[in-house]
């Protein structure tokens, strides 16, 4: 029988950053109950076994190093062709932004292969070989690693049994493309602050009329993009009005 979701293959210089991901938290879980598969492949293991570098110096000058194409090809053909058929991502800054709607797409995949490029770049014949390309956001990290341990999250949380029944619901409130409403918890008043006498009231339609009020104004407030354009007309500056 398969399991519900993906094989992660990742192809990194730095495989052994991945082992918190095996072993900590939901992602940890998931592997350690067979929900998803998270193999970690050196790149230098993909060098012809030798002394052979996986960088080089561009053609034409320039500061930095590349990634050589034989290694990365290597690598990529070798596990595409002994994993499931699946999904092939490089991991770039130039890529298209990863966000909850890929997170969904990749947890369908029986595979997905994440290749961690390095920010002085690839050499460009290596591009072809991938499916797609993502990036995390609009900032500048040392290598894909904490991309792939990013996406890796994101993906693994979707798949059916990753997350205990209390995580689940919250999650189904997260992908309606809305920021969470504020939650409180034990004492009733901590410094002199109250909870919300809706959330003590025990009047469940209430208090789920509250919290989807609350939802709405801290999106517009914090992230009008989110709802199609700054509404807010806080320029945002992200002040929840009436939240005083
Ligand atoms: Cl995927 N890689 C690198 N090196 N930097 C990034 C990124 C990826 N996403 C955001 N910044």
């Amino acid at each position: 029988m398969s399991r519900p979701g993906p094989e992660f293959h990742v192809i990194s210089l730095f495989p052994e950053m991945f082992s918190a991901a095996s072993l900590c938290g939901v992602t940890g879980k998931a592997v350690e109950r067979g929900l998803v598969g998270l193999t970690a492949h050196q790149l230098r293991d993909f060098t012809g076994g030798s002394i052979h570098p996986v960088d080089d110096s561009p053609y034409g000058g320039g500061p930095g190093m590349l990634m050589k194409p034989e290694p990365v090809f290597a690598a990529v053909e070798q596990v595409s062709s002994t994993a499931p058929p699946g999904v092939s991502v490089l991991l770039t800054p130039q890529g298209r932004r990863f966000g909850q709607e890929a997170a969904a797409r990749l947890a369908d995949e029986k595979r997905v292969l994440l290749f961690c490029g390095r920010y002085e770049g690839v050499d460009e014949r290596i591009r072809p070989l991938f499916d797609e390309e993502l990036s995390i956001g609009d900032y500048v990290l040392s290598g894909g690693e904490l991309a792939a341990l990013v996406i890796i999250d994101a993906v693994t949380r979707l798949v059916p049994g990753a997350l205990g029944s209390d995580e689940s619901t919250r999650h189904e409130s997260f992908s309606d493309g809305r920021l969470e409403y504020p939650q409180y918890t034990r004492p009733a008043v901590f410094r002199g602050e109250a909870v919300p006498n809706v959330l003590l009231s025990g009047n469940h339609a209430e208090i789920e009329r509250w919290r989807q009020e609350q939802s709405g104004r801290r999106t517009r407030a914090r992230r009008p993009d989110l709802l199609g354009g700054d509404r807010s007309g806080d320029g945002g500056r992200g002040e929840e009005p009436g939240d005083d």
